[in-house]
């Protein structure tokens, strides 16, 4: 058996036509467009690739975008008067901080003062509450993204059996609150997990988001399982590869997304998806 590929990147390519049409009818009827502000502090290079990629997006799909680049030696509060500035400005609806930041500065205080209507990561404890309590406002994107792909499969998930591997605070805690509220049941696994194997077997689908090649070995996925790589690792030959080998899961899944072309632009174009609903529910307010 060989797995249907979950192709993020048509998916994704798809959703960006469609926002960027939504985009042009909203400027046709004379609103403004969405605004999206990208804030990058420091040089690490992975996170100059994210930056550029998020803020070529937006400019491909007609938002504005507006680009920050403050030094590594940016201090605290000049980033918080950046994120005051951007609270109050109404071209801007989405403000997002590249993480990581510079060691000096402590990540939550930054996510916490970023105006929950304009956390268009979907950071903000306000909207983590939200997703915890079923009544999602901004989503965090990748798990998002991660829905969306899911129903690309046209598999009723409701009752499956959901494994994931990795309970960071920002992919796989907010994964589980998804798919927690899509009716399935589900299973986080994490450091202290006693046997990733068994977990990892009874899975009818199976995220992993760890960042560790190998991770999960793809002998132990059942039969039939659908399964959402988020790892993105760069192999001893600069390759990028997930965190499970693709080439074995292949053989045992019934959907698998590929590294590179799954999950990443996914995350990416629902980036530009939370920023334009950020920007609607903006446009619907001023008309009152
Ligand atoms: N660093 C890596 N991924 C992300 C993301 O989705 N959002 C932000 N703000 N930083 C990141």
């Amino acid at each position: 058996m060989s797995a249907n590929i979950l192709d993020g990147k048509a998916i994704a390519n798809a959703l960006r036509q469609d926002i960027k049409q939504r985009v042009e009818q909203h400027i046709a009827n004379g609103l403004r467009p969405p605004g999206l502000a990208v804030v990058l502090v420091g040089k690490d290079p992975a996170s100059q690739v994210y930056v550029a990629s998020k803020r070529k997006a937006c400019e491909e799909v007609g938002f504005k975008s507006l680009a920050y680049d403050l030094p590594s030696t940016a201090q605290q509060q000049q980033l918080l008067n950046l994120i005051e500035e951007l609270n109050v400005n109404d071209d801007i609806d989405g403000i997002l901080v590249q993480l990581p930041l510079p060691a000096h500065i402590p990540a939550e205080i930054i996510i916490e003062r970023i105006l929950p209507d304009k956390d268009v990561d979907g950071f903000h404890p306000y909207n983590i509450g939200r997703l915890a309590l079923r009544q999602p406002a901004l989503q965090p994107c990748t798990p998002r993204g991660v829905m969306t792909l899911l129903t690309h499969t046209n598999i009723d998930i409701r009752g499956l059996d959901a494994v994931i591997v990795g309970a960071s605070n920002h992919v796989g805690r907010p994964m589980l609150l998804e798919l927690l509220m899509a009716g399935c049941t589900v299973t986080s696994c994490h450091r202290f997990t006693r046997d990733l194997e068994a977990q990892v077997r009874r899975a009818d689908i199976l995220v992993v988001a760890v960042g560790k090649a190998n991770i999960v070995d793809g002998h132990w996925i059942k039969p039939g399982t659908i399964v959402i790589d988020i790892g993105i690792n760069r192999s001893g030959q600069g390759k990028l590869q997930g965190d499970i080998d693709f080439n074995t899961a292949k053989q045992h899944a019934a959907w698998i997304t590929p590294v590179p072309g799954g999950v990443g632009p996914m995350t990416v174009a629902t980036l530009l998806q939370n920023t334009l609903d950020a920007a609607e529910k903006s446009y619907n307010k001023s008309r009152g």
